[in-house]
C-alpha cells in the first residue's frame, strides 16, 4: 500500500472514511449476517433473487468446459448454477472479499454435492488475484455497489476476462439518479443500518464507467416485482415472528432480536414504496450484459 493510500479518503455515506476503513466497515456488515444470509435473502426476496439469477444464466450463454468467476459471489447461488452449465470440463471460482460468506457458500455447495469444479478464492474485487485474460465468463451480482473504487473494480474484472469475454452485473438502479446513502442523523438508520457504505447508481452509470467492455444489452427488470417481494415479506416477517427472532439475535447478538425485526420491518415497508414508486419505473433491478472489447 503506497502513502497515497493511506491519505485516501472516501464516503461511507456521506461521511468521510479513510479509504481502508470503509472496506473493514463493509466487511463488517457481511462478516455479522453471514451465517443467516440465504435464510435472510430467501425471506428478503421471497425467493425472486433466485428468478432474476435464473435470468443471468439464460443470457450468460456460458458452456461446458468453460471457466467463470462469479465476484462478490456470497454464499455461492450463482455458482451452482455456473457449475452445472461448465460441467466436469470447465471451472467455476467462487470469490468474495468476505471469510465468513465464503464460508457458510462452502459449506453448502459441499453438502449438496458440488464439490469437483468450484474454487473458493477470498478476494477483493479491486486486486483480483488471477492473471490477464483467465475467464470466459465474469458475474457480479449485488455486490459491486459496496465495492470501494468501483472504476478500479470494473478495470480489473476487464483484465481477467478473456477478450470476446462476458461481464454480468445485476444492481439496483434508479431510473436517472446516482446518490450515496447517508448514514449521519436521526433520520438515516436505513443508511446507516442497510444500505451501509451502499451507493444508488442511475441506469445509465454503469455503461458510462465501463472502459474496454461494450454494452451488449441491459434490462430494467420493473420494481414492482421487487416491491410486491418485500410486501409479501412483510406479511411472511409478522406470521413468522416467533422463528425470526432467535435468527435476528444469533446475528445482531442476545436482546438484539425484537428490536432489529422491527428495523426489518421498516425497511421493508420503506422499500416497498420506493420500488413501487411511478408503476416501478423510477427504482428497479438493471441487469447488464457486457462483452470484452477484443
Ligand atoms: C448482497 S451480497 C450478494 C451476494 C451474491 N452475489 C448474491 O447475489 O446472493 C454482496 C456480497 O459482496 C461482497 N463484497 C463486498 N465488497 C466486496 C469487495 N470489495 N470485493 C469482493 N466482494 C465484496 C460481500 O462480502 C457480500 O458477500
Amino acid at each position: 500500500m503506497s502513502n497515497n493510500d493511506d491519505n485516501k479518503v472516501t464516503h461511507f455515506g456521506y461521511q468521510q472514511v479513510p479509504w481502508q476503513e470503509k472496506q473493514q466497515r463493509v466487511a463488517g456488515v457481511f462478516r455479522s449476517v453471514a451465517a443467516k444470509y440465504d435464510v435472510m435473502n430467501d425471506l428478503i426476496s421471497m425467493g425472486s433473487h433466485r428468478v432474476l439469477k435464473r435470468m443471468t444464466l439464460e443470457l450468460a450463454g456460458v458452456r461446458p468446459g468453460q471457466k467463470v468467476l462469479d465476484l462478490a459471489g456470497g454464499t455461492g447461488d450463482l455458482a451452482i448454477k455456473f457449475s452445472r452449465l461448465v460441467g466436469d470440463s470447465g471451472q467455476v471460482v467462487l470469490a468474495d472479499i468476505n471469510a465468513s460468506m465464503l464460508q457458510v457458500g462452502r459449506s453448502r455447495l459441499t453438502d449438496r454435492g458440488y464439490a469437483g469444479n468450484i474454487e473458493y478464492v477470498q478476494a477483493d474485487a479491486e486486486h483480483l488475484p488471477f492473471p490477464d485474460n483467465n475467464f470466459n465468463a465474469v458475474s457480479i451480482a449485488f455486490g459491486l455497489r459496496n465495492v470501494t473504487d468501483k472504476d478500479q473494480a470494473l478495470r480489473d474484472m476487464t483484465r481477467v476476462l478473456k477478450p470476446g469475454g462476458k461481464l454480468f452485473v445485476h444492481i439496483f438502479c434508479h431510473r436517472n439518479l446516482t446518490y450515496l446513502f447517508e448514514t449521519e442523523g436521526e433520520s438515516n438508520w436505513m443508511g446507516r443500518y442497510f444500505f451501509t457504505g451502499g451507493m444508488m447508481p442511475s441506469y445509465d452509470w454503469l455503461p458510462r464507467c465501463a472502459d474496454r467492455l461494450s454494452l451488449e444489452d441491459r434490462w430494467a427488470v420493473n420494481g414492482t416485482h421487487y416491491g410486491k417481494t418485500l410486501e409479501a415479506w412483510l406479511a411472511l416477517a409478522d406470521r413468522k415472528r416467533q422463528t425470526l427472532i432467535p435468527l435476528l439475535e444469533e446475528c445482531y447478538g442476545a436482546g438484539q432480536g425484537k428490536l432489529w425485526l422491527q428495523r426489518w420491518r421498516m425497511f421493508f415497508m420503506a422499500c416497498a414504496e420506493l420500488f413501487n414508486y411511478g408503476d416501478g419505473e423510477e427504482w428497479f433491478v438493471g441487469h447488464y450484459l457486457f462483452r470484452r472489447e477484443e
